[in-house]
C-alpha cells in the first residue's frame, strides 16, 4: 500500500513509539488521526495533517465516537497502528514488613491491577480493530487488493516476561495470539494484520523501569548494544504497510535480546 494520500489512525500517538509512527506517516504524505488519553501532548499534535482524538482505547462507546469523528474528518482510514499500552507491573501478592522487621502476612494483589493491563493492552487493541475493520468492510475506506493494514504492538514480554509482569506478559501474548486469526478472518476483505514485538525501546514506558533493571536490559542486548529508537520501530511499521506479503506474522524487533530475570539491586 502506498502511504501518500492515505488516512491512518494511530493509538498511543502522543508519546514514544506511537508518536514516531505519526511523524513517519505524516512525513510520507498521510493524514493521521492521533488517538491518546487527553492531555497537552496530544493537543500539541493538531495540524493540517493530524487530528487529535482524546479517548481511552479500552472504552467501547468512547472509541465508537472517536471513529465517527475520524469518518467526519476524512471519510475513514485504511491504516491502523495500535501503540497504546501500559506496563502496569504487579506482583501477585505483597508482604509488608511488621514493625519488628519480621515478614507480615501476604496480601493478594487486587484484581484491578491485572485488569488494567488486559483492558488497555489487549481489549483496547481489539476495540480499535473491530471498529476499523467493520468500517472498511462497509466500504468507507475504499477497495482494492490491499484494502487495509493493521499493525499491533506486542512485546518480547509475550514470550519472556519478567517477574511482576504476569499481567503485562499475558496481555501482550494475547496481542500476539490475535494476529493470525485476525489475518485469516480479515483476508477476504483485503485487510492484513501484523504485530511487532519490540525489545527495550527508549520511551516513556521504559523510563518507569528501575535503573538497575534498565542497565541489565541494555547489557543483555547482543547487538546493537543499546535501547531501540522509536524511529526504528516506525521504519518497520512503514515497511509492513508497504509490503503485501507481510501478513499474520509477529515480528521481533529486539537486537536478538532474550529477556532474563534481573539480578537483585546492590
Ligand atoms: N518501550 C518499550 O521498551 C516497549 C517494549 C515492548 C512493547 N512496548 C509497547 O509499545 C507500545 C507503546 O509504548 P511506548 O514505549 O511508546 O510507551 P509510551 O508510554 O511512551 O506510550 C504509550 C502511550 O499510550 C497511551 N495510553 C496509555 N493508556 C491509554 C489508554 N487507555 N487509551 C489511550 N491511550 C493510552 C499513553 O498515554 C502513551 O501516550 C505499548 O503497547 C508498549 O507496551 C514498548
Amino acid at each position: 500500500m502506498e502511504i501518500a494520500g492515505q488516512t491512518a489512525i494511530v493509538t498511543g500517538a502522543a508519546s514514544g513509539l506511537g508518536l514516531a509512527v505519526v511523524r513517519a506517516l505524516v512525513g510520507q504524505g498521510a493524514h493521521v488521526a492521533a488517538l491518546d488519553l487527553p492531555g497537552p501532548a496530544l493537543q500539541g499534535l493538531a495540524g493540517d495533517s493530524v487530528l487529535p482524538l482524546a479517548c481511552n482505547v479500552a472504552d467501547g462507546p468512547a472509541m465508537e465516537g472517536a471513529f465517527r469523528a475520524l469518518t467526519d474528518w476524512r471519510g475513514g482510514a485504511r491504516i491502523l497502528v495500535n501503540c497504546a499500552g501500559v506496563l502496569a507491573p504487579a506482583r501477585v501478592f505483597r508482604r509488608a514488613r511488621s514493625a519488628d522487621g519480621s515478614p507480615g502476612r501476604a496480601t493478594p494483589r487486587p484484581l484491578s491491577d491485572l485488569r488494567r493491563a488486559i483492558d488497555v493492552n489487549l481489549t483496547g487493541t481489539f476495540n480499535s480493530i473491530r471498529l476499523f475493520a467493520a468500517a472498511l468492510a462497509d466500504g468507507s475506506g475504499g477497495d482494492g487488493p490491499d484494502c487495509g493494514v493493521i499493525v499491533n504492538t506486542a512485546s518480547v514480554a509475550a514470550h519472556e516476561a519478567l517477574s511482576a509482569q504476569a499481567g503485562y506478559g499475558a496481555s501482550k501474548a494475547g496481542v500476539a495470539a490475535m494476529t493470525l486469526p485476525l489475518a485469516r478472518e480479515l483476508a477476504r476483505f483485503g485487510i492484513r494484520v501484523v504485530a511487532v514485538a519490540p525489545g527495550s525501546f527508549d520511551t516513556g514506558v521504559f523510563a518507569d523501569v528501575p535503573a538497575h533493571t534498565q542497565a541489565q536490559l541494555i547489557r543483555d542486548v547482543p547487538f546493537p548494544h543499546r535501547l531501540g529508537r522509536p524511529e526504528e520501530f516506525a521504519r518497520l511499521v512503514v515497511e509492513i504497510i508497504g509490503n503485501q506479503m507481510l501478513n499474520g506474522a509477529v515480528l521481533r524487533l529486539d537486537g536478538a535480546v532474550r529477556m532474563r530475570e534481573p539480578e537483585a539491586a546492590t
